[in-house]
């Protein structure tokens, strides 16, 4: 049994090994109507819990339908309606819940509330995104990016706009998928210094870009920033929007990926959204069959 908590914190070869398999759970259920199970069901009699403190579209239903394709059951969460909301302790809600379930993702703002949750969970805990790091979207972007255009080690990726948690995830990734990371953005939201040395800082956008084989960008404004934020980080990253002239510097065949939701028009135009670079959907489909393979390799089934 594993937890999924952090990208750098798993080992490259189980990785690579949880890629391949989404790719090939993927290819075997081509053609089926989304609710029909898999052939294999590697989760039959298991039940997991999702824990959601944040909202959520694309984690909440991926990991659902899932872990139904696979078999097994789930059960949806609210923090807010748990009694982790009226003080219980995570460590407390994490021995109760192992007695239940086989399986925990949580959604959470701390990251030390993932930690405490897997410390003292007796069942695998996965981390389905906290303020610093999101994995569970990296390696679904690491499926995308291969699953089009081959293997990614030795490619350059650039990531234009807010150092946060998404990028968190793709530095841990550079590492352990040995490619090349460079980020350009305003100095006041810099990457966390933890992060230094996996990735290289280019604060002119046009110049980040060049021979980039992957451009990628979130929101301006995260889940965890205040709304008293927003015009500052506005102000702070209008130049660092990904449009047609940015992408136009980047390599021709050059991708563009969201982990979504997006604001249209700001971080990105919908010319790049919607145009020939765009690989978002594709991108939000994978986190179904990257997060089935993270599951498999966390039950070791
Ligand atoms: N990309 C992502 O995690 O989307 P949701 O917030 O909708 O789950
Ligand atoms: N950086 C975003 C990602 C949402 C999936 C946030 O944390 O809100």
């Amino acid at each position: 049994m594993n937890d999924f908590l952090d990208i750098h914190e798993t080992d490259p070869a189980a990785l690579r090994q949880i890629i391949d398999s989404a790719i090939a759970m993927k290819s075997a259920r081509q053609g089926r109507p989304k609710g029909a199970p898999d052939d294999e069901q590697p989760l039959k009699n298991h039940m997991v819990a999702l824990i959601f403190e944040k909202p959520s579209t694309r984690t909440r239903v991926s990991f659902d339908v899932g872990v139904r394709q696979m078999g097994g059951q789930t059960m949806v969460l609210s923090g807010a309606d748990m009694q982790l909301g009226h003080g219980e302790t995570i460590a407390d809600t994490a021995r109760v819940l192992s007695r239940y379930v086989d399986m925990i993702m949580i959604r959470t703002f701390e990251e030390a509330t993932l930690l405490e949750m897997a410390e003292h969970a007796t069942v695998p805990v996965i981390n389905g995104l906290t303020n610093r790091t999101h994995p569970c979207q990296i390696m679904a972007d690491i499926q995308t990016f291969e699953e089009h255009r081959g293997p990614i080690k030795g490619r350059k990726v650039v990531w234009s706009g807010d150092g946060n948690n998404v990028f968190a995830s793709f530095a841990h990734a550079a590492k352990q998928f040995d490619f090349d990371l460079t980020f350009t953005g305003p100095q006041p939201l810099d990457p966390e210094p933890a992060l230094d040395g996996l990735y290289t800082i280019e604060r002119d956008p046009l110049k980040a870009v060049e021979g980039a084989d992957l451009v990628v960008t979130d929101t301006w404004v995260s889940m965890h920033d205040p709304q008293s934020a927003r015009e500052r980080r506005h102000n702070q990253l209008r130049g660092y929007q990904v449009n047609d002239a940015l992408m136009g510097r980047a390599k021709p065949d050059a991708l563009f990926m969201h982990c979504l939701p997006a604001h249209r028009d700001d971080e990105a135009t919908s010319s790049v959204m919607d145009g020939p670079h765009s690989v978002i959907f594709d991108e939000a489909e994978n986190r179904l069959h990257a997060q089935k393979a993270v599951m498999r390799w966390c039950l070791g089934t």
